[in-house]
């Protein structure tokens, strides 16, 4: 008998005996909740201002008198009314926005210039050295009267200055003298939505689409607005509202003026809003000559060559239309050669020549194009390379106002990845990071995985590019290369389903986002605590609770559906289920062992990153465990640093992943008179069914490597 049949037979009993197992197949009664504190029903997302408890209720009351805002743009207006709200709401007490910041506690939110005459010397210097959308709050006395001043150099700042305010008074403490500042780290914080003109959404597992492209411009529906106030409240500064495998129809007028409505919208939130566009909307909607592929477009030409003057004439008079209608646009994001879509190689031209021919037309608005690299061909020996191969060799020859977008790993948006090696390896070219919100590969709507330590392990990874602690983060926000200009984007979870995002703990992702966004080196437990505290109203136990199971979670996936480094073992169709039988381009299990040698004796894709790195990823006894399979081909019978076969480590880590869902599901249940039943109820069933969706997993990978391996 071969060892690991002995060990599999040996191990699924004992799973049933210890009760492992049980709970994936046995109905789960569901706790009724007791009586709650908790009112959240996930519709107001972490923007719930429970009433505060009475201590803090009086704590606060003194600080948060009455709001003096002189401004009067759109933006002031919002951020005015928004503290206003948060006070009411949390002390149970309106209070009036004032002529004069005369009284004592007095909250003043405004620009610099307008709030000059009441600072002190101290606060005006501070703010005065803010960069954009930075913000200083600081408790003052004015007039000889205690005041809190909420204080940026331009609008935007101020509405974010006013959020981290409310965030304060959510946090369920009592913060009473203030002194504090914050600026982004990353200067385009964008929301990528991969939604279709028809109302569908390309991997959106949270409803249909937000935009009601039937009803604008005319109606308008109240999820435009609710929509904005949750991105401004986390710093998200611009978005793109359709999918990147874009319908050329967007550029059409009757389009546009949708677009219009919808970024008046926005604007009133700090947003900008970008297109995703079809390289081939120059052509005309028929079609065009034979001899090119079939695209299809909105204008009148035969080409999308991006060197032809008319195609190039096409597009500036396009971008003015645009900038006619809506003065402050983004610009475009274009998914280009890539998956199908058209592209400048149909015409022998480069991704240079396609991007700086876009970024030539939006230049003189002051426009972005946001340039995607998630190009492959799947011909050579292995796909990861791709992308480096391709635009490495581009380096420095972008227009200043393109950004290259880099998905963080090499495939695609799988539960673990190393960094893509393109950061740190481009310093002459603006580089944007896309990670997804939307948990395409990561079991949709289904799972409770808090992607705040999946985001916040990428950020801190070291590329080397200038030595020790070159870290992405740096390469993202621009420090590495003192770049001005950065950007992040997120392919977003939003939909029009009652949870916003398919379930509440899918809000956590777009927060997290967001937060890492503004600083991408906060960490992941301190945005799930914030999140907590603002989302739910508990107590500290059950707060330590959840955080608990969130920051586990996402370790949990990684765990029951591809651990060790494993990639891509979904089924083609949805990316949901496993397939490992379909995937054996990925994994490469065969008798002898598992995992794709990427190493120099291999498709030395390990080739692409420093030196440092190189010498860690070609040695498996170096690669870390999390990495193995992903670099290295190994032996079933392999002994690994942790003293167990890869055979043995595989399954070892496939049932910690199940029986990690397992625990989340206890400490759920024992959270039922502590959440509010409706939230309690929703996430407990979508509990039960991960708890099958990770048993799946594992007997399906399990019972397939156990078929191939021979040992
Ligand atoms: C993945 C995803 C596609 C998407 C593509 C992209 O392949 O499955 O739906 O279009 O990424 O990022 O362009």
């Amino acid at each position: 008998m071969k060892r690991k049949k002995l060990l599999l037979t040996a191990f699924l009993p004992c799973l049933l005996a210890t009760g492992l197992l049980r709970p994936a197949c046995a109905a789960t009664d569901l706790t009724t909740p007791r009586s709650s504190g908790d009112r959240s029903t996930g519709s107001s997302l972490w923007l719930n201002y429970h009433e505060l408890a009475p201590s803090l209720q009086k704590d606060w009351s003194g600080v948060v008198r009455q709001v003096f805002s002189p401004g009067e743009s759109a933006i002031l207006l919002n951020a005015r009314d928004e503290l206003l709200l948060a006070i009411g709401q949390m002390t149970g007490r309106q209070v009036a926005a004032t002529d004069s910041p005369a009284g004592k506690g007095t909250v003043m939110l405004g620009r610099l210039d307008q709030l000059v005459d009441f600072l002190p010397k101290s606060a005006v210097e501070k703010a005065s050295a803010l960069t954009e959308g930075g913000y200083l709050i600081e408790s003052i006395t004015t007039g000889g009267k205690p005041a809190t001043a909420i204080v940026s150099r331009d609008d935007a700042g101020v509405l974010y200055g006013v959020f981290h305010f409310v965030r304060l008074m959510q946090s369920g403490e009592s913060r009473l003298r203030l002194s504090l500042s914050s600026e982004p780290a990353i200067t385009l914080r964008m929301l990528n939505h991969w939604d279709n003109l028809d109302g569908s959404i390309e991997r959106g597992y949270g409803g249909r689409s937000l935009w009601k492209w039937e009803e604008l411009p005319e109606q308008l529906s109240p999820r435009y607005e609710q929509y904005a106030r949750y991105c401004a409240s986390i710093g998200i500064n611009a978005v793109a509202i359709n999918n990147v495998n874009a319908n050329p129809k967007i550029l059409r007028e009757d389009y546009l003026k949708k677009v219009e409505v919808l970024a008046g919208i926005f604007r009133k939130w700090g947003i900008q809003t970008y297109l995703c566009v079809s390289f081939a909307s120059p052509i005309r909607p028929s079609g065009i000559v034979e001899g090119r592929p079939r695209w299809r477009g909105v204008g009148d030409l035969e080409s999308a060559d991006p060197l032809d003057p008319e195609v190039r004439q096409w597009w500036q008079t396009k971008v003015d239309e645009i900038y006619t209608l809506i003065p402050d646009f983004g610009g475009f994001l274009v998914k280009a050669d890539s998956e199908g879509q058209p592209g400048p190689s149909s015409y022998g031209r480069t991704h240079v020549d396609g991007a700086n021919m876009l970024a030539d037309a939006l230049a003189s608005h002051g426009g972005t194009l946001i340039w995607r690299a998630f190009v492959y061909d799947n011909k050579g020996d292995d796909r990861a390379k791709e992308a480096y191969d391709e635009f490495k060799p581009f380096d420095s020859k972008f227009l200043d106002n393109v950004f290259i977008q880099v998905k963080n790993g090499p495939l695609d948006f799988q539960p673990r990845e190393p960094f893509t090696p393109l950061f740190g390896a481009m310093p002459q070219t603006h580089l944007a990071m896309e990670l997804q919100i939307a948990k395409e590969y990561l079991g949709h709507a289904t799972t409770l995985a808090y992607l705040g330590p999946m985001w916040a392990e990428i950020l801190a990874s070291d590329t080397y590019a200038k030595g020790s602690g070159s870290t992405i983060a740096k390469v993202i926000d621009g420090s590495l290369y003192g770049q001005k200009k950065s950007c992040i984007a997120g392919v977003a979870n939003t939909g029009d389903g009652p949870e916003w995002c398919g379930s509440v703990f899918n809000q956590a992702n777009w927060y997290a986002f967001g937060r890492l966004a503004w600083n991408p080196r906060l960490g992941a437990e301190e945005i799930a605590d914030e999140w907590i505290r603002m989302t739910f109203r508990c107590d500290a136990p059950s707060r330590a609770a959840i955080l608990k199971m969130m920051m586990g979670s996402h370790e949990a996936l990684v765990d029951y559906t591809m651990p060790l480094g494993l990639n891509l073992l979904c089924a083609y169709d949805g990316h949901y289920e496993p397939s490992p039988a379909t995937r054996e381009a990925f994994h490469k299990a065969d008798s002898k062992g598992l995992g794709f040698n990427r190493t120099k004796r291999g498709s030395n894709y390990v080739g692409q990153y420093h030196p440092e790195l190189q010498s860690i990823f070609n040695d498996p006894d170096k690669t870390p465990l999390k990495y193995l399979l992903w670099f290295h081909h190994v032996p079933w019978d392999k002994q690994l640093s942790t003293g167990r076969t890869l055979f043995d480590e595989l399954t070892f880590r496939y049932n910690r992943g199940v029986k990690s869902v397992d625990e989340m599901v206890q400490t759920w249940k024992s959270l039922g008179g502590e959440i509010a039943p409706a939230t309690h109820a929703s996430v407990m069933k979508k509990l039960l069914e991960e708890q099958q969706f990770a048993c799946l997993w594992r007997d399906e990978c399990v019972r397939y490597f156990s078929g191939v391996a021979d040992f």
